[in-house]
């Protein structure tokens, strides 16, 4: 199903999340409205701890923050488990404002700052994950000047073309991130480690090959590729290397056409890739990460839309308008990312959600609608087509999977105030972020005179 776990359909043909009748909850909040169905995040966290539970091998997960982060989220990921990954000082500072332990934050990014990396320190950060030389380099001197030690691991690139949109692949051979494998840099990087004294302990090493990624065999050559530059190294340079993190990127449903795999299968994939190549080059491993982000939040968010204008622009164009657009999910912009979308107050006939995969049993008659934003961009398109029971102004569109790179990447385009979210559970609803307000959006401005 590609609406959130929680789902449901009431006695007024709404749609319910969490309890909630979806309908009751824009208008209490308001629309545009980012809704999180709290139980699936904890489902997907608790799949990832047992599935990624060996006897073997000790395994850590870690939510990858760039996916969706606010404080209430920081502090949910807490409770269940996860370590956190941060991409800059900004995630970081979310992180550690929500009272994130330190010592469980893994601080990614591919061109820190000096100011981020004293940051990184100066709070306990408990690992850095180094993308390139400079880093290292600055890593190093701050830490031998506060005769800090630090937990590091490097960020390698294997040269592996992740089979998904090319925008979102990260570890082909000409990646612009991590230290390449394939031309020494990788290797080089790891002897360059040992001239820091001690101040620096290399943990293990980082590959993160893409994202939404519905093949997953990719993750053994991952496993082969990462484990044989071990060996490599103990051959070579007398170093022992123990952890592999193998990044995140396991795809999910936006739409019916989607396969994606599932989180059991990824961890059987990996658990043998591990044990396979550890045998075959004769590598003792202690720990393995992993790095989920759109796997753990995709499928639990939805947005909630109220219609405006619906607008027939011929007789095969029919537009509806809605009240946000690429400023709360440049997704279809950015990649073209398809959705699928219902009207929450019309969940009528079907019985299957209306836009779940067996959506064709709706006895109600569809028209073929484009869900257009309200956006200054011609481009500005969340569903290109979709068939949806008659649409009227006023009418409310969820479009679904929504959880996980669209509030993180949302702006003020337009002036457009950021939505809020609301988080459901068990029949209550409460606020994670309120919305933005007009003030909010000059809040940093400096007036040129006064009037
Ligand atoms: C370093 C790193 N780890 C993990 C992730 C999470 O990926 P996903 O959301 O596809 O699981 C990303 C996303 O781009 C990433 O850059």
């Amino acid at each position: 199903m590609i609406l959130p776990l929680t789902s449901k359909i009431n006695n007024k043909k709404n749609l319910t999340i969490g309890g909630n009748d979806v309908i009751e909850l824009g208008d209490k909040y308001g629309t545009p409205l980012y809704i999180m169905d709290i139980e699936a995040i904890k489902k997907q966290c608790r799949s990832y701890r047992e599935n990624f539970s060996f006897p073997d091998i000790d395994t850590d997960v870690i939510y990858a923050g760039k996916a969706f982060l606010c404080t209430a989220m920081c502090q949910l990921i807490e409770k269940e488990g996860p370590g956190l990954d941060v991409s800059s000082g900004g995630e970081l500072f979310i992180a550690l404002n929500s009272g994130f332990p330190p010592e469980r934050i893994y601080f990614h990014g591919n061109n820190k700052s000096p100011d981020e990396i004293k940051y990184g320190l100066e709070s306990g950060t408990g690992y850095f994950m180094v993308d390139n030389f400079t880093e290292l380099e600055m890593l190093g001197k701050f830490c031998s000047k506060g005769a800090k030690r630090q937990k590091i691991m490097l960020r390698v690139n294997p040269g592996i073309k992740a089979d998904t949109h090319e925008y979102i692949q990260t570890g082909k051979l000409n990646s612009k991130f991590g230290f390449g494998i394939h031309s020494g840099a990788a290797l080089e990087a790891v002897k360059r480690v040992k001239q820091y004294d001690g101040r620096l302990e290399l943990t293990g090493i980082h590959a993160h090959i893409g994202s939404q990624i519905f093949n997953i065999s990719c993750y053994e050559k991952l496993v082969e590729v990462m484990i044989k530059f071990i060996k490599d190294v103990r051959d070579g340079l007398g170093i022992l290397i123990t952890g592999i993190n193998i990044g995140g990127g396991l795809g999910i449903k936006y739409t019916s056409d989607d396969r994606p795999s599932n989180i059991e299968d990824l961890a059987v994939v990996v658990h043998n890739a591990v044990v396979k190549y550890s045998r075959k080059f004769n590598v003792r491993l202690d720990k393995l990460y992993i790095e989920p982000g759109r796997s753990i939040v995709g499928n639990a968010g939805v947005t909630l839309y109220k219609a405006g204008t619906v607008k027939e622009v011929n007789d095969s164009k029919k537009y509806i308008i809605v009240d946000g657009g690429m400023s709360d999910n440049i997704r279809p912009m950015l990649y073209q990312a398809k959705y699928t979308a219902c009207v929450a107050n019309k969940m009528d006939g079907s019985g299957s959600l209306g836009i779940s995969d067996n959506s064709n049993d709706s006895e109600v008659s569809k028209m073929h609608y484009t869900i257009a934003g309200k956006h200054c961009e011609s481009g500005d398109i969340i569903i290109s087509d979709i068939e949806l029971p008659a649409v009227s102004e006023g009418d409310f569109i969820v479009v679904a999977t929504t959880g996980a790179y669209c509030y993180s990447m949302s702006s003020n385009y337009n002036g457009q105030p950021k939505s809020a979210i609301v988080a459901v559970e068990d029949g209550k609803n409460w606020l994670w972020v309120k919305r933005q307000t007009y003030k909010d959006l000059v809040m940093g401005d400096i007036k040129l005179y006064e009037k």
